[in-house]
């Protein structure tokens, strides 16, 4: 009889955003007709940009000839799309990256996801804590942890709290862990790291041997041009960091897919020996094992999204959305809740009201106001008592949402 991994059955819940979905449609079948507002998961609702849609057309048309027909691309991604990417995401900021570090693939939630396979079964993992839910349960998965305690922190990993205290940006901790999950813009709590707080990342870092796998998924979202970008604006990142972007929130690819990760050439791991290997090379035969390129089609779609036209109209996008950030933030605030952050970031995070728990405040925003948000227990243990409203949706459906909550809740 086939056995199953084992480590599924340590997994607390199932994933964060389905267990919405499952609470939501119960909400619905039993309200036929409710005007929900969705303000959970951070899924984008505009529709593509007219430079992107111009480009798949072409690329679509451009398969339907013999001249211009594609089959599987180059593992790594299309030249096309890989100098866009060295260039406006990078160079652009003063950031050296050759073509051989970018790995294109079809989401970050899914290179987040695998680059554990890269390392050593016997690694420390140190998270901010609350967390984007992938990064633990695929170390879960991979057996690294123990089981989860009666607050569900697991056993084995490094829980580094992020609160009010530390405006939600955790400093390095006093110990080592080999590889730590830095994400900026966060996602839940939509802080963003300072330069001195990722160069204290990258120094500990250097000083303990460890490996910082950086999510930038938000970055476009970064509302002031001093803030970093990439953890490779801080001097001595690229030996000790691992970064991941997407084209889901900045240029409305959630449906499309497109993404892709950058291991420097000179980070590398030690095999139980002691000897070095680069991980750009492990993470290049991963990539080429498992995965078969992203289409053609996708990325001229998103190489369109890096071009002069397509940036400044998927900034509009990003734009429309931080209106919305703000019109969440102001009105939350003016109704009495205590919100945080937001101000680079599409998300907004506040305190439930009463004391409610997450969830409860969930089941209150849903059966009362009909508004969806996303419990902050949901991203681990500091997140209780906290409270997750994404600003993709429309502004006449944010409006709407904030009078609703302000009606049912304030006072
Ligand atoms: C979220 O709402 O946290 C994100 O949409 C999840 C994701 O990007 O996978």
């Amino acid at each position: 009889m086939a056995k199953i991994n084992e480590s599924y059955k340590k997994l607390e819940a199932g994933y964060l955003f389905p267990e919405i979905g499952r609470r939501v449609r119960g909400f619905t079948e039993a309200n036929p007709g409710a005007d929900v507002i969705r303000l959970g998961i951070g899924d984008v609702t505009l529709p593509l940009a007219p430079a992107v849609v111009e480009a798949l057309h072409a690329a679509v048309d451009e398969m339907a000839t013999e001249s211009g027909f594609h089959g599987y691309g180059p593992e790594n991604g299309y030249g096309f799309l890989t100098d866009a990417i060295r260039q406006v995401d990078y160079k652009a900021r003063g950031v050296d990256i050759d073509g051989e570090e970018i790995f294109v693939s079809d989401g970050s939630k899914q290179d987040s996801g695998n680059i554990q396979e890269i390392f050593g079964q016997g690694c420390s993992i140190a998270v901010t804590d609350p967390v984007y839910p992938v990064y633990v349960d695929t170390n879960v998965m991979a057996g690294r942890t123990g089981n989860a305690d009666a607050d569900g922190r697991y056993e084995g990993i490094l829980y580094l709290p992020a609160t009010e205290e530390n405006g939600f940006t955790p400093a390095p901790p006093g110990e080592r862990a080999d590889i730590a999950y830095l994400c900026s813009p966060n996602n839940p709590t939509g802080a963003v790291a300072s330069r001195e707080n990722l160069g204290a990342w990258v120094a500990w870092a250097r000083e303990n041997d460890a490996v910082i796998l950086f999510d930038a998924a938000y970055d476009a979202f970064i509302q002031d041009p001093d803030l970093p970008r990439s953890i490779y604006e801080i001097e001595g990142a690229r030996e000790c960091a691992i970064e991941m972007r997407s084209f889901s929130k900045r240029a409305g690819f959630t449906g499309v897919r497109c993404a892709y990760t950058v291991v420097p050439r000179e980070l590398t791991g030690t095999t139980a020996s002691g000897e070095r290997v680069g991980l750009n090379e492990l993470w290049g035969r991963r990539h080429a094992t498992k995965f078969n390129s992203v289409p053609y089609v996708i990325q001229r779609a998103a190489a369109a999204a890096l071009s002069d036209e397509g940036l400044a109209q998927t900034g509009e996008q990003v734009s429309y959305y931080m209106e919305n950030a703000r019109r969440i933030r102001e009105g939350l605030a003016a109704a009495g809740f205590t919100v945080f952050a937001g101000e680079h970031a599409p998300y907004i995070w506040m305190r439930t009201p009463g004391g409610l728990s997450s969830w409860d405040f969930f089941d209150q925003l849903l059966d009362k106001a009909r508004v969806v948000g996303t419990p902050g227990s949901g991203f681990g243990p500091s997140g209780e008592g906290y409270f997750r409203i994404s600003a993709f949706n429309s502004h006449a459906n944010v409006d709407e949402a904030i009078e609703r909550i302000g009606k049912v809740f304030a006072g």
